[in-house]
């Protein structure tokens, strides 16, 4: 069972509740069913379509942003003893762009965002998949604010971890926020 998952993303085996594993591998199957593209595509397609001759994988940048996450984590438990619940970050770090498998489309073969994934962008699409299959909030939480969305409002401990991992992936290959002098 989840196999295919498995195979993409064994950060998910981390998580050691196997309620909220089963469910994050839930999310991840849910998703993958309604979308234009097979696991095996999110290997290959580039994490964004909004970057030119972007050469970093969809799965390398989303499972970098979980690793990094943890490491974070681990250093602020370890010089701070700042209180983690693991299976919260991970699960939610693991989740965040889940609903991004909704929001594309291909035609003619070209991958693109579709309508309804600019009228619902994947930090809400996610939110609805994390809840159909009955995760925590603290999890759903972390979905919903980890992209600009969330800005406007205040994070948990998680959520700031797992947003500014996602964003130090993600910032550095964008010429509009990175300065290359
Ligand atoms: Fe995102």
């Amino acid at each position: 069972m989840y196999e295919n998952i498995k195979k993409i993303w064994p950060e998910i085996e981390w998580i050691k509740d196997e309620e909220i594993k089963d469910k994050t591998y839930k999310c991840w199957e849910y998703a993958i069913e309604h979308s234009v593209l097979s696991a095996e595509d999110l290997e290959k397609i580039p994490f964004s379509l909004l970057i030119d001759d972007c050469d970093i994988t969809f799965m390398n940048h989303k499972r970098t942003a979980v690793q990094l996450s943890v490491d974070i984590a681990k250093r602020m438990e370890k010089n701070f003893g700042t209180k983690i619940n693991w299976d919260y970050l991970i699960s939610g770090a693991i989740l965040i762009d889940v609903g991004k498998l909704l929001e594309y489309e291909m035609i003619d073969g070209k991958l693109g965002t579709s309508r309804d994934g600019k009228l619902l962008r994947h930090p809400f699409s996610g939110v609805s998949i994390a809840d159909r299959f009955g995760l925590p909030f603290d999890i759903q939480h972390i979905i919903a604010y980890h992209s600009k969305e969330g800005d406007l409002g205040k994070r948990t401990v998680e959520s700031i971890i797992v947003h500014h991992a996602d964003f130090v992936s993600f910032e550095p290959f964008q010429n509009a926020k990175c300065l290359n002098v």
